[in-house]
């Protein structure tokens, strides 16, 4: 069963610890990811965006295709199924087709109109049960076609976001999605700790997880980050895993293009890695 990311979040904060979000494109990868956290007893978060949710052939079959591994693969670690940077549209669509987790993204609208989005949605998410992510100043790169220049966020606009009842709220600290340049500065810790003077208990989730120095995860999450998504990463070592077979010639041996067989070596490298997240975000044995 589906469950609202609420509880394993406030668990994670009075932990010390973050569940990862690992955003899901196919079967292949919600399979992964099910299996790797359940034999690790880790809560998480499957991320769905919108272009990601499309891909799939819409919200309700993310749904039922979640839904129904869950069942199928005997998973008893809470999944939370979570829209990633929605929109308005998107986030009512996931409401009602299922989705047990939104993240409502407004940090490219005007403040008041991101204020306004964000506190309807609060209400409808409240009453159904669903947990919400508010989202304040913009993360850096692209994903999914959602582009934004990566302003740090601003403690004030978060202090009025987060007092509208959030679950969770994301804000700009530097990171960025996608690959990290070389000349990368690094996670603002200061505003981080600004953010967190405001916010008080609330998840703080941290968003671009790909390739950020994990003792910098380590001290955003000392510092109140309760989350941290995964996306690149896991399509990094898929494609690097599945190019190695290919280039080994290994599909032209026996039945090696049989899709089954094609695909294995890249969900192989999508669990080590959901693995070494885990642990570094330190959500293991937390189920
Ligand atoms: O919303 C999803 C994440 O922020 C993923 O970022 O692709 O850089 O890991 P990433
Ligand atoms: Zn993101």
């Amino acid at each position: 069963m589906l469950v609202s990311a609420e509880k394993m979040l406030k668990d994670a904060v009075a932990g010390g610890y973050a569940v990862a979000q690992f955003n899901i494109n196919n079967l292949e990868w919600t399979k992964e990811i099910l299996l790797e956290c359940e034999e690790l007893k880790s809560p998480v978060i499957l991320g769905v965006s919108m272009g990601a949710a499309k891909y799939m052939t819409g919200y309700k079959t993310v749904v039922a295709m979640v839904s129904a591994m869950i069942e199928s693969l005997g998973i008893t670690v809470p999944v939370a199924l979570h829209l990633d940077h929605g929109n308005y549209d998107a986030a009512k669509a996931c409401i009602e087709a299922g989705f047990s987790s939104i993240m409502f993204d407004g940090s490219s609208l005007p403040l008041d109109e991101n204020i306004a989005k964000t506190k309807e949605l609060v209400a409808i998410c409240k009453e159904k049960g669903i947990s919400l992510e508010a989202e304040v100043g913009g993360i850096g790169g692209e994903e999914d076609g959602v582009v934004s220049t990566g302003e740090c966020a601003d403690p004030n606009e978060c202090k009025q976001i987060n007092d509208l009842n959030v679950t969770m709220l994301a804000c700009g600290i530097g990171n960025i999605h996608g690959k990290y340049p070389a000349n990368w500065a690094g996670l603002q810790f200061n505003v981080l700790e600004s953010i967190k003077a405001v916010v008080g208990d609330t998840p703080l989730v941290l968003h671009g997880g790909s390739g950020i120095p994990d003792e910098q995860i380590k001290k955003a999450i000392s510092m109140g980050v309760a989350k941290v998504n995964v996306n690149t990463e896991l399509q990094l070592v898929f494609a690097d895993a599945t190019r190695k077979y290919i280039e080994a010639g290994k599909d032209l041996e026996g039945k090696g293009y049989d899709p089954r067989k094609l695909l294995a070596p890249g969900a192989a490298a999508i669990r080590e890695e959901v693995k070494d997240r885990v642990s570094v975000f330190g959500s293991a044995n937390r189920a």
